[in-house]
Protein backbone atom coordinates (compact mmCIF):
# COMPACT_ATOMS: atom_id res chain seq x y z
CA UNK A 1 0.00 0.00 0.00
CA UNK A 2 1.40 3.76 -1.11
CA UNK A 3 0.87 5.98 1.97
CA UNK A 4 -0.80 8.97 1.16
CA UNK A 5 0.66 12.22 1.41
CA UNK A 6 -0.70 15.89 1.65
CA UNK A 7 1.50 18.35 1.30
CA UNK A 8 0.92 21.97 1.99
CA UNK A 9 2.36 24.42 -0.88
CA UNK A 10 2.29 28.28 1.14
CA UNK A 11 3.78 29.76 -1.56
CA UNK A 12 4.65 33.27 -0.66
CA UNK A 13 2.44 33.71 1.60
CA UNK A 14 2.25 34.38 5.10
CA UNK A 15 3.66 36.65 8.33
CA UNK A 16 5.36 35.14 11.28
CA UNK A 17 2.21 35.52 13.71
CA UNK A 18 -0.15 33.92 11.06
CA UNK A 19 2.51 31.19 10.31
CA UNK A 20 2.33 30.31 14.15
CA UNK A 21 -0.73 30.28 14.48
CA UNK A 22 -1.73 28.07 11.41
CA UNK A 23 1.36 25.48 12.28
CA UNK A 24 0.07 25.10 16.06
CA UNK A 25 -3.91 24.58 14.68
CA UNK A 26 -2.48 22.03 12.94
CA UNK A 27 -0.65 20.32 15.24
CA UNK A 28 -3.46 20.14 17.26
CA UNK A 29 -5.69 18.85 14.41
CA UNK A 30 -3.87 16.49 12.42
CA UNK A 31 -0.06 16.62 14.04
CA UNK A 32 -1.02 13.02 15.63
CA UNK A 33 -2.67 11.45 12.54
CA UNK A 34 -1.07 7.83 11.62
CA UNK A 35 -1.66 6.29 8.33
CA UNK A 36 -1.25 9.14 6.48
CA UNK A 37 1.78 11.99 5.76
CA UNK A 38 1.75 15.71 5.72
CA UNK A 39 3.94 17.95 5.56
CA UNK A 40 4.39 21.41 4.66
CA UNK A 41 6.58 23.50 2.48
CA UNK A 42 6.71 27.15 3.78
CA UNK A 43 9.04 30.19 2.59
CA UNK A 44 12.66 30.04 3.42
CA UNK A 45 12.97 32.53 6.25
CA UNK A 46 10.31 30.27 7.94
CA UNK A 47 11.55 27.26 7.66
CA UNK A 48 13.34 27.40 11.67
CA UNK A 49 10.39 28.34 13.59
CA UNK A 50 8.36 25.65 11.69
CA UNK A 51 11.31 22.62 12.16
CA UNK A 52 10.30 24.32 15.96
CA UNK A 53 6.52 24.41 16.61
CA UNK A 54 6.48 20.74 14.39
CA UNK A 55 9.02 19.12 16.13
CA UNK A 56 6.89 16.64 18.23
CA UNK A 57 4.01 15.85 15.61
CA UNK A 58 3.91 13.91 12.98
CA UNK A 59 3.94 16.51 10.22
CA UNK A 60 7.26 16.80 7.93
CA UNK A 61 8.28 20.31 6.48
CA UNK A 62 10.12 21.55 3.85
CA UNK A 63 11.28 23.98 0.98
CA UNK A 64 9.34 25.06 -2.19
CA UNK A 65 12.47 25.42 -3.97
CA UNK A 66 16.49 25.34 -4.11
CA UNK A 67 19.65 25.91 -5.89
CA UNK A 68 20.58 23.43 -7.87
CA UNK A 69 24.24 24.04 -7.02
CA UNK A 70 25.96 22.42 -4.33
CA UNK A 71 28.11 26.11 -2.57
CA UNK A 72 29.51 29.25 -3.90
CA UNK A 73 28.53 32.53 -5.25
CA UNK A 74 25.18 32.50 -6.11
CA UNK A 75 23.55 35.31 -4.43
CA UNK A 76 20.20 34.58 -3.64
CA UNK A 77 20.11 31.28 -3.44
CA UNK A 78 19.23 28.63 -1.04
CA UNK A 79 21.11 24.96 -0.99
CA UNK A 80 20.15 21.83 -0.71
CA UNK A 81 22.25 21.08 2.51
CA UNK A 82 21.46 24.58 4.01
CA UNK A 83 17.42 23.12 3.69
CA UNK A 84 19.28 19.47 4.92
CA UNK A 85 20.27 21.53 8.24
CA UNK A 86 16.83 22.24 9.00
CA UNK A 87 15.16 19.03 9.03
CA UNK A 88 13.54 19.57 5.64
CA UNK A 89 11.92 16.29 4.28
CA UNK A 90 10.87 17.40 1.19
CA UNK A 91 11.60 20.22 -1.28
CA UNK A 92 9.51 21.32 -4.35
CA UNK A 93 10.83 20.61 -7.79
CA UNK A 94 9.68 22.23 -11.03
CA UNK A 95 6.31 23.78 -9.90
CA UNK A 96 5.09 25.22 -12.79
CA UNK A 97 5.15 29.01 -11.47
CA UNK A 98 8.82 28.50 -11.08
CA UNK A 99 8.94 26.65 -14.50
CA UNK A 100 6.71 29.73 -15.84
CA UNK A 101 7.80 32.64 -13.73
CA UNK A 102 11.36 32.19 -13.43
CA UNK A 103 12.00 30.37 -16.43
CA UNK A 104 12.74 26.97 -15.04
CA UNK A 105 13.53 24.34 -17.98
CA UNK A 106 13.37 20.92 -17.31
CA UNK A 107 17.63 20.35 -17.59
CA UNK A 108 17.15 22.64 -14.31
CA UNK A 109 14.55 20.94 -13.17
CA UNK A 110 16.42 17.78 -12.53
CA UNK A 111 19.88 19.11 -11.16
CA UNK A 112 17.50 20.50 -8.75
CA UNK A 113 16.09 16.63 -7.84
CA UNK A 114 19.50 15.83 -7.93
CA UNK A 115 20.63 17.91 -5.70
CA UNK A 116 17.85 17.43 -2.99
CA UNK A 117 18.37 13.46 -3.16
CA UNK A 118 22.03 13.62 -2.37
CA UNK A 119 21.48 15.01 0.72
CA UNK A 120 18.53 12.74 1.94
CA UNK A 121 15.17 14.83 1.26
CA UNK A 122 12.96 13.35 -0.94
CA UNK A 123 12.07 15.77 -4.13
CA UNK A 124 8.28 16.35 -5.02
CA UNK A 125 8.21 16.93 -8.88
CA UNK A 126 5.90 18.68 -10.59
CA UNK A 127 4.59 17.82 -13.64
CA UNK A 128 1.87 19.00 -16.01
CA UNK A 129 0.49 20.71 -18.81
CA UNK A 130 -0.67 23.97 -19.89
CA UNK A 131 -4.29 24.53 -20.65
CA UNK A 132 -3.43 25.13 -24.68
CA UNK A 133 -1.21 21.63 -24.08
CA UNK A 134 -3.88 19.78 -22.77
CA UNK A 135 -6.70 21.29 -25.55
CA UNK A 136 -3.68 20.44 -28.32
CA UNK A 137 -4.10 16.64 -27.28
CA UNK A 138 -0.99 17.02 -26.28
CA UNK A 139 -0.65 16.06 -22.13
CA UNK A 140 0.93 12.78 -22.14
CA UNK A 141 3.89 14.12 -24.09
CA UNK A 142 4.24 17.08 -21.86
CA UNK A 143 4.16 14.98 -18.45
CA UNK A 144 6.07 12.40 -20.23
CA UNK A 145 9.06 14.70 -21.48
CA UNK A 146 9.17 16.56 -17.73
CA UNK A 147 9.39 12.57 -16.43
CA UNK A 148 11.94 11.58 -18.63
CA UNK A 149 14.47 14.57 -18.23
CA UNK A 150 14.30 13.60 -14.70
CA UNK A 151 14.12 10.14 -14.93
CA UNK A 152 17.42 10.49 -17.69
CA UNK A 153 19.85 12.01 -15.37
CA UNK A 154 18.94 10.19 -11.94
CA UNK A 155 17.57 6.82 -13.27
CA UNK A 156 14.31 5.65 -13.12
CA UNK A 157 15.47 3.71 -9.46
CA UNK A 158 15.52 7.29 -8.03
CA UNK A 159 11.78 7.56 -7.96
CA UNK A 160 11.64 5.39 -5.12
CA UNK A 161 12.70 8.24 -3.11
CA UNK A 162 10.81 10.84 -4.55
CA UNK A 163 7.20 11.77 -4.87
CA UNK A 164 5.38 12.53 -8.05
CA UNK A 165 2.81 15.28 -8.21
CA UNK A 166 0.49 15.68 -11.48
CA UNK A 167 -0.32 19.49 -11.47
CA UNK A 168 -2.49 20.91 -14.76
CA UNK A 169 -1.27 24.03 -15.09
CA UNK A 170 -4.90 25.14 -15.95
CA UNK A 171 -6.05 23.90 -12.46
CA UNK A 172 -3.51 25.65 -10.16
CA UNK A 173 -4.63 28.57 -8.18
CA UNK A 174 -7.97 29.22 -10.57
CA UNK A 175 -10.65 27.35 -8.79
CA UNK A 176 -10.54 25.35 -11.50
CA UNK A 177 -10.03 21.57 -10.82
CA UNK A 178 -9.45 18.61 -12.97
CA UNK A 179 -12.66 16.32 -13.17
CA UNK A 180 -11.40 12.90 -10.60
CA UNK A 181 -11.63 11.24 -13.79
CA UNK A 182 -9.20 13.19 -15.39
CA UNK A 183 -6.77 12.86 -12.66
CA UNK A 184 -7.08 9.55 -12.45
CA UNK A 185 -6.26 9.41 -16.54
CA UNK A 186 -3.23 11.31 -16.07
CA UNK A 187 -2.03 9.21 -12.73
CA UNK A 188 -2.29 5.86 -14.61
CA UNK A 189 -0.36 7.07 -17.31
CA UNK A 190 2.47 8.29 -14.98
CA UNK A 191 1.87 5.38 -12.89
CA UNK A 192 3.18 3.03 -15.66
CA UNK A 193 6.15 5.02 -15.90
CA UNK A 194 8.18 5.02 -12.29
CA UNK A 195 8.54 2.39 -10.11
CA UNK A 196 5.71 0.68 -8.30
CA UNK A 197 5.19 2.18 -4.82
CA UNK A 198 6.12 5.52 -6.03
CA UNK A 199 3.30 7.84 -4.88
CA UNK A 200 1.87 10.23 -7.10
CA UNK A 201 -0.08 13.26 -5.66
CA UNK A 202 -2.79 15.84 -7.55
CA UNK A 203 -2.79 19.41 -7.57
CA UNK A 204 -4.61 22.29 -8.70
CA UNK A 205 -7.49 23.78 -6.42
CA UNK A 206 -7.76 20.86 -3.80
CA UNK A 207 -10.53 22.04 -1.50
CA UNK A 208 -12.05 19.86 1.50
CA UNK A 209 -15.23 19.67 -0.88
CA UNK A 210 -13.35 18.13 -4.14
CA UNK A 211 -10.71 15.94 -2.15
CA UNK A 212 -12.76 12.89 -1.31
CA UNK A 213 -13.77 12.63 -4.74
CA UNK A 214 -10.24 13.04 -5.84
CA UNK A 215 -8.55 11.19 -3.04
CA UNK A 216 -10.95 7.83 -4.28
CA UNK A 217 -9.33 7.48 -7.62
CA UNK A 218 -7.05 4.70 -7.53
CA UNK A 219 -4.28 6.24 -8.76
CA UNK A 220 -4.51 9.48 -6.60
CA UNK A 221 -2.05 9.10 -3.55
CA UNK A 222 -2.70 12.51 -1.52
CA UNK A 223 -2.31 16.04 -2.98
CA UNK A 224 -0.21 19.01 -2.84
CA UNK A 225 -2.25 22.05 -1.60
CA UNK A 226 -1.64 25.59 -1.94
CA UNK A 227 -4.93 27.89 -1.05
CA UNK A 228 -6.55 25.77 0.84
CA UNK A 229 -3.09 24.99 2.92
CA UNK A 230 -3.32 28.20 4.68
CA UNK A 231 -6.23 28.00 6.23
CA UNK A 232 -6.10 25.78 9.18
CA UNK A 233 -9.38 24.05 8.99
CA UNK A 234 -9.72 23.52 5.54
CA UNK A 235 -6.29 21.72 5.37
CA UNK A 236 -7.02 19.58 7.81
CA UNK A 237 -10.25 18.58 6.24
CA UNK A 238 -8.42 18.04 3.25
CA UNK A 239 -5.99 15.73 5.45
CA UNK A 240 -8.86 13.79 6.87
CA UNK A 241 -10.29 13.15 3.59
CA UNK A 242 -6.73 11.68 2.14
CA UNK A 243 -6.69 9.51 5.22
CA UNK A 244 -10.38 8.08 5.03
CA UNK A 245 -9.67 7.38 1.31
CA UNK A 246 -6.60 5.42 2.33
CA UNK A 247 -8.70 3.21 4.30
CA UNK A 248 -10.92 2.72 1.76
CA UNK A 249 -8.73 1.07 -0.24
CA UNK A 250 -6.83 -0.99 1.91
P1 LIG B 1 -3.81 25.63 -5.52
O1 LIG B 1 -2.22 25.48 -5.72
O2 LIG B 1 -4.24 24.53 -4.59
O3 LIG B 1 -3.99 26.99 -4.91
O4 LIG B 1 -4.43 25.51 -6.87
C1 LIG B 1 -1.63 24.23 -5.91
C2 LIG B 1 -0.15 24.39 -6.11
O5 LIG B 1 0.27 25.42 -6.66
O6 LIG B 1 0.66 23.52 -5.74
Amino acid sequence: MRTPLVAGNWKMLGTRASNRELLDALAAGIGGLEGIECAVCVPYPYLGETAGRLAKTRIAWGAQNLSEHKEGAFTGEVSASMLAEFGCRYVLVGHSERRQLYAETDAVVAAKYAAVQAHGMKPILCVGETLAEREAGRTEEVVLRQLEVVCSLNGEASFKAAVVAYEPVWAIGTGRTAAPQQAQAVHAFLRGRVPAGTRIIYGGSVKADNAAALFAMQDVDGGLIGGASRVAADFIAVVQHAARAAQRKG
